[in-house]
């Protein structure tokens, strides 16, 4: 199945995708009021399983708390819900979209009055910055737009009025030429792009941005920083200036949608001499738990269908918490 197919959770039904509407007056679509995750399913060789369900699915709630949401869904209902419509969609492999926002009641900008409204939708997504992007790198520029500032839009939520950021950022990026575009934080400091987080190498030594460089706390970001630290490597997480990013031997991508993705350029310099032994390791290390090669040791893996339970011994049973 592919964009715009199969069937939409919505508030505890299931919708088809064209029928899956909300009203012109609901509150997040004037205000932006609304917090989601992106997750994926692979498809492994034990089965069709979904990388840090757990994790994700506490963002989000996180996400809702700071905006003052009650989710209608606590933490096994999100799961559920997901895994439901992974299943009744018979997805192998998907990218997973739970959104949780402010529908319809009334327009001011107040949006206690307004009902928290809930969907899941599910479609098929390959590479996100293109096949050719993991094996050459992308080339990228240094956004002329900050990253959100601190005590403006809470950057630890994945609220929809912080992506208003990361289109600047995006069609700046694009339009000039480039795949993507990295923000500076408002202090000048290297954030992230427009939808993942970054990774630096140099001396061996790994460097990313803190979550006090108007980061969203990536969970790709804290399993790269997991399996870097498992493969011996020194990883920091720390304020980089932006010259960090000219001197890098390597820099690489990461999040749900991009994976491990290299960098290639930034600014039309390249980054270091093009070879890439540690993302490479990364990333490799990445697939080989999703393709089977290297044991879940850190249980990431929630397995979606019942009929591979007998495969998930030693994993997290459905739905269970870590
Ligand atoms: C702004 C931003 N930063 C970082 C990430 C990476 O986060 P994750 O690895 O949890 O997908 C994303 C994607 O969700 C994002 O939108």
């Amino acid at each position: 199945m592919s964009f715009g197919t199969g069937k939409i959770w919505m508030n505890g039904s299931l919708v088809d995708w064209k029928d899956a509407t909300i009203h012109i007056g609901s509150h997040v679509i004037h205000y932006g009021t609304g917090v989601f995750e992106g997750a994926r399913c692979y498809e492994t060789p034990k089965g069709s399983a979904c990388f840090r369900l757990d994790a994700h699915t506490e963002r989000l709630l996180d996400s809702a708390k700071i905006y003052r949401m009650d989710s209608p869904l606590d933490y096994k209902g999100w799961e559920s819900a997901i895994l439901d419509t992974i299943r009744v969609n018979k997805y192998k492999a998907c990218y997973i979209r739970p959104l949780a926002y402010r529908g319809y009641n009334q327009l001011g900008v107040n949006p206690l009055p307004c009902p928290v409204d809930t969907a899941v939708l599910l479609w098929e997504w390959g590479a996100y910055l293109g096949a050719d992007a993991i094996e050459n790198g992308v080339d990228v520029r240094v956004s002329s737009w900050n990253r959100i500032a601190p005590n403006t839009f809470p950057a630890a939520a994945k609220a929809t009025a912080n992506y208003a950021n990361s289109v600047l950022i995006k069609m700046e990026a694009v339009l000039d030429g480039y795949a993507e575009g990295i923000a500076l934080d408002t202090m000048g400091y290297v954030s992230e792009g427009s939808g993942q987080n970054l990774f630096v190498v140099r001396k061996n030594i790994l460097y990313t941005p803190p979550v006090s460089s108007s980061i969203l706390g990536g969970i790709t970001r804290d399993s790269v920083i997991t399996i870097a630290r498992g493969l011996g490597y020194d990883v920091r997480e720390e304020v980089l200036p932006r010259e960090m990013l000219y001197l890098a031997d390597e820099a690489f991508f990461c999040g749900t949608a991009v994976e491990v993705t290299p960098i290639r350029s930034v600014d039309k310099m390249a980054i270091g001499t093009g070879k890439r032994p540690v993302t490479e390791a990364i990333r490799r290390t990445f697939f080989d738990i999703l393709n089977g090669e290297l044991p879940d040791t850190h249980n990431w893996l929630t397995f979606v269908y019942e009929d591979e339970a007998h495969l998930r011994e030693g994993h997290r049973a459905v739905g269970a918490r870590k």
